[in-house]
């Protein structure tokens, strides 16, 4: 079994492109600059964002956040992204997601300007992704297709389940992995909550995808031999002995999983780390689109 350790190749990623932005500087060009928007204060999304922000540290970029309230109305929200997309020094910017109740997210991810829109979820970017067309691809997936093909995972003709239809994972990711080249070729089955014979389904998997958001909802059972298993699961569950006070836990039970599989990532410490560094990937492609 090999680890596909997301830890590791998320910080050569991040060396890669920490070296690009010491070339900017020493060329005294501008470095690359991304803002996040977050509305309201739940604590995952805070978080998440806040590693977001550390990691444009860590690589030498600017960074702002951007807080407004929970209770902000689409209109004010809208107009933060007017003035996004209008600041000639922001290259990229995302909002962060679930947004409050009393916002349209479609209506807001179609107002950031598909240039700055590095989180990939603008429909224009989205179109562009299905049609193997360059533009930005979202950030999990993209996380997911580079570890693949830095382990050198064989995808071409394989059988690839995705478990979850969310338009940030799931169904991008069931796209990418049919896209001809590689990582893709693959024949994809895109399963969620109303897929008769799911488990059947998994068993005939060569490579699992799993974005549920369901603690150890894959077991080894489930699983054939050498299967590839991604988890894209990260549920906070209460546990007093943690330092937080909470554990984040993936998709798949890990401990019997792993003895079945041939590729399999850890939670944490895979796909999540990959995810802000095809952030940080997406944002310097932004800045070098931005110079023309
Ligand atoms: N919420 C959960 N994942 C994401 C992500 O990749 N981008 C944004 N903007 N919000 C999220």
């Amino acid at each position: 079994m090999t680890l596909l350790d997301g830890k590791k190749v998320s910080n050569d990623i991040k060396d890669e492109i920490k070296a690009e932005v010491d070339k900017m500087k020493a060329n005294g060009e501008k470095v690359p600059h991304l803002a996040a928007v977050i509305v309201g204060d739940d604590g995952a999304s805070l978080t998440y964002v806040g590693s977001k922000v550390r990691a444009c540290e860590r690589v030498g970029f600017e960074s702002t956040m951007v807080r407004m309230k929970h209770t902000t109305s689409e209109i004010e929200l809208l107009h933060k992204i007017k003035e996004l997309n209008e600041d000639d020094n922001i290259d990229g910017f995302i909002i962060q997601l679930p947004l409050p109740p009393q916002i349209n997210t479609q209506k807001v991810l179609m107002a950031v300007d598909p240039s700055k829109d590095v989180d990939g979820f603008h429909p224009e970017n989205f179109g562009r992704m299905a049609l193997d067309m360059s533009t930005f691809i979202p950030a999990t997936p993209f996380g997911i297709l580079e570890l693949l093909e830095r382990y050198d995972v064989d995808t071409k003709g394989k059988h690839t389940v995705v478990i979850g239809r969310s338009h940030i994972v799931g169904r991008p990711m069931s796209i990418l992995m049919s896209r001809k080249g590689w990582p893709g070729n693959s024949t994809v089955t895109l399963t969620h909550s109303n897929t008769k014979n799911i488990t059947q389904i998994i068993s005939q998997a060569d490579i699992v995808i799993s974005a549920l958001g369901v603690p150890n909802f894959l077991k080894a059972e489930m699983v054939r031999d050498d299967a590839v298993v991604i988890d894209v699961g990260i549920t906070r569950v209460e546990d007093e002995t943690a330092k937080k006070g909470y554990r984040i836990v993936g998709d798949v039970d890990f401990e019997n999983v792993s003895k079945k599989a041939s590729f399999i990532t850890p939670v944490p410490g895979g796909v999540g780390p990959m995810t802000i560094a095809m952030l940080l990937k997406n944002t310097l492609l932004a800045r070098e689109q931005r110079k023309g």
